[in-house]
């Protein structure tokens, strides 16, 4: 405890819990594809690019805020930016966009339980073409209960986590997840780059082909690195808070980077070599995991056990982010609000669950009322990748590149000056010029205000 605030014990916990958030839907499931559609290893050295200039610093000045104010994300912002309260948008910002990720982001988990359900009941046997599986995903997701109820255990999941607390909910689901995760990420590697061509498939995944490459394809890669890395939606302000004073904050980021990029690149080499070794085309789009995938498994001895695996993997992945959404939320309502922990949970739970249940229908039954042509799980993904995302780093990087005490970033970083931090100059020129201008690019390429 620390005055009062619960923190992780370890150093270990503290890069586990951050990777657990940054490690999700985003590394697994679109990463892969996004690569793919976007000239394989030039994206990658691409995205590399991204993580480095951009992603570290930012999410190292997350981890300072958060440590330094001890708050939630809203009140970090009040309590570093002290008189200017206008500051505090930011957070009410994150918060806000952390509700609606959610809205859209426990659906997609309702589904990767379903299919991990079905995996284990050998049920997926019957998923043995593409089109028959789009026939049955369809089928799936209008039918009036099914998506609800997977959706809604997935939010009870996560729930449950919270309320046992930051150490024995958060830390300790970090600290048996993230290694099982790792675990299974390296087996399913193994299994699918030995299958028959899987080899090709590697090669296409690495093989930088720069004639795919356009100027969106850096913002595309910058993007995705935001979403991925977990930054400008207080998740990470969020966690820092309960971060011990000891621990390294630029090793701690360092390290997150390289976990979320790491699975990143392992997922890619999970479905490349399988789609490959399938002979189907690997542009899929989204759908690749969801209608293409089992087919691909269902022609693979013990295909249900493969496909058990792999869903487990995508529910892991899924809960500890939603975990982390979730704890912005929760954290907010508790020390804002003045609510007790465990109401200001469920408060958030029920909201959460509220959203994602109508989200969820808006793909089914209710399909026909959309909002400006989007149903509203698109609208949510659509106003929070390409609006709020950009705009939360942005400020973010504004404000401690710019308003925050130079002396008190630099404590915070160097742990009261016992660390060494050689490049404390480029990261505040990368914080005050490059991310600002990059995240304003961003901002008015999707909403259409600027094109290249
Ligand atoms: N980083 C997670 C992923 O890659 O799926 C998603 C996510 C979690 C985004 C938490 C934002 C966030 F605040």
């Amino acid at each position: 405890m620390k005055n009062g605030r619960a923190t992780f014990g370890s150093r270990l916990s503290a890069i586990l819990v951050a990777a657990g958030s940054a490690v999700g839907l985003g590394n697994i499931w679109r990463f892969p594809y996004v690569a793919g559609e976007n000239g394989g290893g030039a994206f990658l050295l691409i995205y590399i690019g991204c993580i480095l200039l951009l992603g570290l610093p930012v999410l190292l000045a997350e981890f300072a805020i958060g440590r330094n104010s001890r708050r939630n994300s809203v009140g970090a912002y009040k309590s570093i930016a002290e008189k200017s309260k206008g500051w505090s948008i930011i957070g009410y910002n994150s918060v806000a966009a952390s509700f609606l990720i959610l809205g859209f982001y426990f659906v997609v988990s309702g589904w990767t339980l379903e299919y991990f359900i079905t995996s284990v009941t050998g049920d997926i046997a019957e998923y043995t073409s593409s089109t028959i599986n789009a026939e049955r995903f369809d089928a799936f997701m209008l039918h009036p209960v099914r998506p609800i109820i997977y959706t809604l255990i997935f939010v009870l999941l996560t729930h449950t986590v919270i309320v046992m607390g930051v150490q024995k909910g958060i830390e300790r689901s970090a600290k048996m997840l993230m290694p099982l995760l790792f675990i299974i990420l390296i087996v399913l590697s193994i299994r699918s780059i030995t299958l028959p061509d899987g080899i090709e498939g590697l090669k296409f995944f690495f093989r930088p082909d720069f004639s795919k490459v356009t100027a969106g394809t850096f913002l595309d890669a910058l993007g995705q690195a935001f979403f991925s890395l977990s930054i400008s939606l207080g998740c990470m302000i969020t966690y820092a808070s309960y971060f011990k004073d000891d621990t390294d904050l630029r090793t701690t980021a360092l390290n997150v980077t390289l976990l979320d990029s790491v699975v990143a690149v392992l997922a890619g080499t999970v479905i490349f070599p399988a789609v490959f070794s399938a002979g189907i085309a690997p542009a899929a789009g989204p759908s690749l995991v969801f209608i293409t995938l089992p087919s691909i498994f269902n022609t693979m001895s013990l295909g249900a056990v493969w496909s058990a695996i792999f869903f487990l993997l995508l529910v892991l992945a899924a809960l500890t982010s939603t975990i982390s959404l979730h704890e912005v939320l929760t954290a907010y309502v508790h020390e804002e609000w003045h609510l007790s922990r465990k109401n200001a949970a469920r408060a958030a739970t029920l909201a959460t669950a509220l959203l994602a249940c109508v989200a969820s229908l808006s793909l089914g039954i209710w399909r026909e009322y959309t909002i400006c042509g989007s149903t509203l799980f698109d609208a949510l993904d659509l106003l929070t990748a390409n609006i709020m995302l950009p705009l939360g780093g942005l400020f973010t990087s504004l404000f401690v590149g710019w308003k925050m005490n130079g002396t008190v970033l630099h404590d915070e970083i160097t742990n009261r000056g016992k660390l060494k931090f050689g490049m404390y100059r480029a990261f505040v020129i990368l914080l005050r010029y490059v991310c600002p201008l990059l995240l304003l690019m961003i901002f008015l390429y999707n909403s259409g205000l600027f094109s290249l």
